[in-house]
């Protein structure tokens, strides 16, 4: 029996949902511990792309169960939609899809906060991705949050969504100068939501000690990355929950004691999307380059990514933050056509050199990355499932950034699909 987390170690969209999906073929259970349906996590599966939002990534695996875990905050309309979009593709999970009766939910009244505090122009913006993540998490930790046991009593239910709207409607349109639906209508659309999430809410944390009692292999799946964790990202552009590996034990409520083995997931090169540091940035064709090849645009919300250098130092911060020895690293494809590859490994900012991730985003705003060249190896790599049949320059590249990084990679991505995959060795 194992217990294992990953966690995402750039700014999201390293390829979390690919990786979770392969893994899960050695797990009993993935149980997601934090975001919303702010993540967007794409699989293939039977030659159909999925994007999966809110469900774990081991849905598609028969048999697995999933959890989506008391640190989630569930939108009950995008879950639904979600799992209209599985049934749809005939893929059967009402059986092992459980949703802890401790998770905040999101209600139209977060996403309007959301969206016209990022539309009006006063305020910092962050780029969120408008599906009121931030004034959920908000009102959780200002305890004003509504859970999803509190969806098995209407009346109960019915006070506490009155008593949050009269009070978002107030700060939403006097002070943002925004628009909310009708509580009745807001109302309803719980009412319609509500009996179909009730019939899946478990006590995860008491599933999840027994089943850990019975030597079952559990993965837990964290959604964003380092960067974008509250407490040890680039704040504030970051999300509102932790998306590193401690985030694992108050998302499902597993104690870190029983926590066996974290592993991670980072792209061989970075991506980012809205506002914030981002000391590797490319501004030039290398990043329309890779932008172009590695098809980065949003899963959720469609944006083009920012694209730079693979960041070392941010690499570095992960491997320590999260406890890893080794990773997934993914997307090498994308390198194949360029003669020169970049790796910073080090900030410089008014003449001193930054090893360590500064906390100062004046820092990481105006410092100039460091880098170490690698050459290219200009040749397709698209597909490779060996280690040694890699380009003897991809695998210098490859050697290079475990050395920078310090931890060693237990697969390598080779492209989109599952067989397009370097396994080195397993995590259970
Ligand atoms: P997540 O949020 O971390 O799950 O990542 P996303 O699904 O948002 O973005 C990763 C994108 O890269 C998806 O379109 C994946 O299908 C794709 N992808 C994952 N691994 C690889 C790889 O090794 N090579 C290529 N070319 N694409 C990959
Ligand atoms: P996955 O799980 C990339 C980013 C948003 C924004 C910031 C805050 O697919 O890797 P939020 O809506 O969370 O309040 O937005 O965080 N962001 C992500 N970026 N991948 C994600 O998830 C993200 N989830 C949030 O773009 O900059
Ligand atoms: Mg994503």
């Amino acid at each position: 029996m194992s217990v294992a987390v990953i966690a995402g170690m750039q700014w999201g969209d390293e390829g979390k949902g690919k990786v979770v999906d392969l893994l899960a073929e050695d797990a009993d259970i993935v149980a997601r511990y934090q975001g919303g349906h702010n993540a967007g996590h794409t699989i293939y599966c039977d030659g159909k792309q999925y994007v999966l939002h809110l469900i774990p990534s081991g849905i598609f695996h028969e048999g697995k169960i999933c959890v989506i875990g008391n640190g989630v905050v569930i939108d009950p309309k995008a879950l639904l939609e979600e799992m209209g979009q599985l049934e749809k593709a005939g893929i059967e999970f009402q059986s092992r899809l459980l949703i802890s009766d401790r998770a905040n939910i999101i209600l139209p009244y977060h996403c309007s906060s959301d969206v016209s505090r990022e539309c009006d122009g006063k305020y910092q913006k962050i780029g969120t991705t408008g599906r009121g993540i931030g004034p959920s998490y908000a009102d959780k930790i200002a305890r004003l949050g509504i859970r999803t046991c509190d969806l098995r009593d209407e009346n109960r239910l019915l006070k506490l969504v009155r008593d949050n709207y009269d009070e978002k409607k107030a700060i939403i349109q006097k002070l943002f100068g925004g628009e909310l639906q009708d509580f009745d209508v807001i109302f309803s659309g719980l009412q319609d939501t509500r009996k179909i999430i009730l019939g899946l809410l478990t006590d995860t944390h008491t599933f999840l000690r027994q089943q850990i009692a019975d030597k079952k292999n559990v993965l837990c799946e964290g959604a964003q990355g380092t960067m974008l964790d509250v407490d040890h990202g680039t704040y504030p552009f970051v999300t509102s929950s932790n998306s590193t590996s401690g985030g694992a034990c108050t998302g499902l409520g597993i104690p870190p004691t029983q926590i066996d083995r974290v592993s991670g997931v980072i792209k061989a090169y970075t991506t980012r999307v809205g506002e914030g540091p981002f000391p590797t940035e490319l501004f030039d064709e290398s990043g329309e380059t890779l932008r172009k090849e590695g098809h980065e645009f949003g899963a959720t919300t469609g944006r083009p990514r920012r694209c730079g250098w693979f960041d070392g130092v941010v690499a570095r911060y992960a491997v320590h933050l999260n406890g890893i020895e080794s990773a997934a690293l993914t997307k090498v494809d994308v390198l194949d056509t360029f003669k020169v590859l970049k790796v910073c490994t080090a900030y410089e900012y008014k003449g001193k050199m930054y090893e360590e991730m500064p906390a100062d985003l004046e820092i990481l705003e105006n410092c100039k990355p460091v880098y170490t060249e690698f050459e290219g190896w200009m040749e397709s790599t698209v597909g490779i499932n060996k280690f040694e049949a890699l380009p003897e320059k991809a695998k210098l590249y490859i050697e290079g950034l475990k050395k920078i990084i310090g931890a060693d990679f237990l697969m390598i991505s080779t492209g989109p699909k599952r067989e397009q995959t370097i396994c080195k060795e397993g995590l259970f």
